[in-house]
């Protein structure tokens, strides 16, 4: 009968039993007469150990490197009381080793994995990410993010929201950063955006009547790398009908609050309910509209959230024009509608953008939109867009708020850098399976990478020779 895998986890419940694991070979320790055999899956770690009374499981064992794949099968033993370490979970039992299959053997791993790795050579852990991520701290990291998001998606469709993916290729947005973009094989000379973010069509779904949207979306942005920026990121977007900025607000501070007591009950939330400065306030108290209220900082476990309001709507552009400081889309304050309708102090209207900071970094944002097809009008006359400009680029929002649009209002918050500071990772590539390099690459794929000539001949385009240099 085939024997069914038992996860190493679930090992210290089986003293006594015959049982079969597979896994890679963390470590080898060959003592002469005993091999011990370290072996970890998904769940754990177990030592194994080959006796000298069975053989061919020895002679087997004394074979396998560090990760190897094997599965072995072998009696679960209670270990002598002086050898039992009390630090691990199986640190009470033994695993005697009776068979061993090799599934795949593997060449010396470039690098230990047996550590945290961050002494490793970044470019090298990244090139060789598939390795990188057996370590425990990447494992923990990846399953944290999972267990987040499954946190998210079950709050929120508690709250009556819906997940909705929308398209990937779209069209160019304003959104402030540059935009990636993919040339059009059927219309030559044409181009797809790839999204920033999904906002234009997360407004359109509330023209759409769904109330309550929410996705853990993909955005693209072509701008510098960062330690808490790349160029593609996720975003938990979320959009809400008929409602007003403390709606938006206080779910999202539910929803924090209530992730860390269940997920993270090890950190203490710094001040509940999340206190709520001005921009203004912000800036001359801290000089940052993302400030650091942490009251000790060197405390890892400190989460310190703060609501940043009041933002101004405009600012001044390099030209001597305007443009908007967050988001084109917002409403303003419902007090200076009249001075956006006029278009007058542009300087001085304030929005009802909200920002969300969290231990010095920008978390999410968002804000109550304009759903009134002449005050949007208005924002991009501001900008000083023609009004031609400003139906061929977003006839299709006028055109929906023009057919009974609720008031609605959302936020998206930045999953990744949420992910970082929980995990108390130095920068947001520690926290996504597959990060792009500081200068925007990825060396295991060794992306980007040229296309045939085929390729470029189809989408219509041509390369400039010059263009082909590479920067770095
Ligand atoms: P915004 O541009 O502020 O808002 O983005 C929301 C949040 O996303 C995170 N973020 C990033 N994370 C990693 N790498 C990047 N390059 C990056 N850029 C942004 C930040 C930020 O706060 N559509 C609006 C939201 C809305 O109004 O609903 C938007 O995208 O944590």
């Amino acid at each position: 009968m085939m024997m069914k895998r038992t996860y190493i986890k679930d090992i210290k419940d089986k003293i006594g039993e015959e049982i079969k694991i597979a896994g890679w070979v963390d470590v080898r320790r060959d003592h002469g007469k005993l091999i011990f055999i370290d072996l970890r899956d998904m769940s754990g770690k177990i030592q194994t150990v080959a006796l000298p009374n069975h053989k061919e499981a020895r002679d087997a064992a004394s074979k396998l490197r560090s990760e190897w794949v094997v599965e072995i099968v072998g009696k679960v033993n209670k270990r002598p009381e002086k050898m039992v370490n009390k630090d691990e979970v199986n640190g009470n039992v033994e695993l005697e080793i009776m068979k061993v299959k090799i599934l795949n053997e593997a060449v010396t791993p470039v690098f230990g994995i047996n550590d945290d790795g961050r002494e490793v050579n970044e470019e090298t852990r990244l090139a060789n990410r598939y390795l990188d991520l057996r370590r425990g701290r990447m494992q923990k990291n990846l399953r944290m993010r999972h267990e987040v998001m499954k946190f998210i998606r079950n709050y929120l469709s508690d709250n009556n929201f819906t997940e909705i993916e929308t398209p990937l290729l779209t069209k160019s947005t304003p959104e402030g950063a540059r935009d990636f973009v993919v040339p059009s094989r059927l219309y030559n000379g044409k181009f797809y955006a790839l999204p920033q973010s999904p906002q234009q069509y997360k407004q359109l779904l509330m023209a759409g009547g769904m109330e309550k949207y929410f996705q853990i979306a993909k955005c693209l942005r072509d701008e510098d790398t960062r330690g808490d920026r790349q160029p593609e990121f996720t975003q938990l977007d979320l959009e809400m009908s008929f409602a007003d900025q403390k709606d938006v607000m206080g779910l999202t501070e539910e929803m924090f609050i209530k992730a860390v007591k269940e997920l993270y009950p090890q950190k203490k939330i710094q001040q509940i309910p999340f206190p709520i400065i001005t921009y203004k306030e912000a800036m001359e108290k801290y000089d940052s509209d993302k400030p650091d209220l942490r009251e000790d900082k060197n405390n890892p476990d400190l989460l310190a959230f703060c609501w940043v309001i009041d933002f101004p709507f405009f600012e001044k552009t390099e030209k001597g024009g305007w443009t908007f400081t967050h988001n084109p889309f917002s409403a303003p304050k419902p007090e200076y509608v009249e001075m956006l309708m006029r278009k007058e102090k542009i300087g001085e209207i304030l929005t009802t953008q909200y920002d969300i900071a969290l231990n010095g970094f920008e978390a999410g944002g968002g804000s109550v939109r304009n759903h009134k097809t002449e005050a949007l009008q208005k924002v991009f006359e501001i900008m000083g867009f023609e009004k031609e400009k400003i139906w061929r680029d977003f006839g299709h929002m006028l055109r929906a708020f023009s057919s009974g649009a609720p008031p609605h209002g959302g936020i998206a918050l930045g999953l990744d850098r949420v992910m970082m500071i929980l995990q108390n990772e130095p920068n947001i590539r520690e926290v996504i399976a597959f990060p792009k390099t500081g200068d925007a690459r990825d060396p295991m794929m060794d992306s980007p990478s040229e296309i045939s000539e085929e390729q470029i001949a189809e989408l219509g385009i041509q390369i400039k020779k010059s263009a082909n240099k590479s920067k770095i």
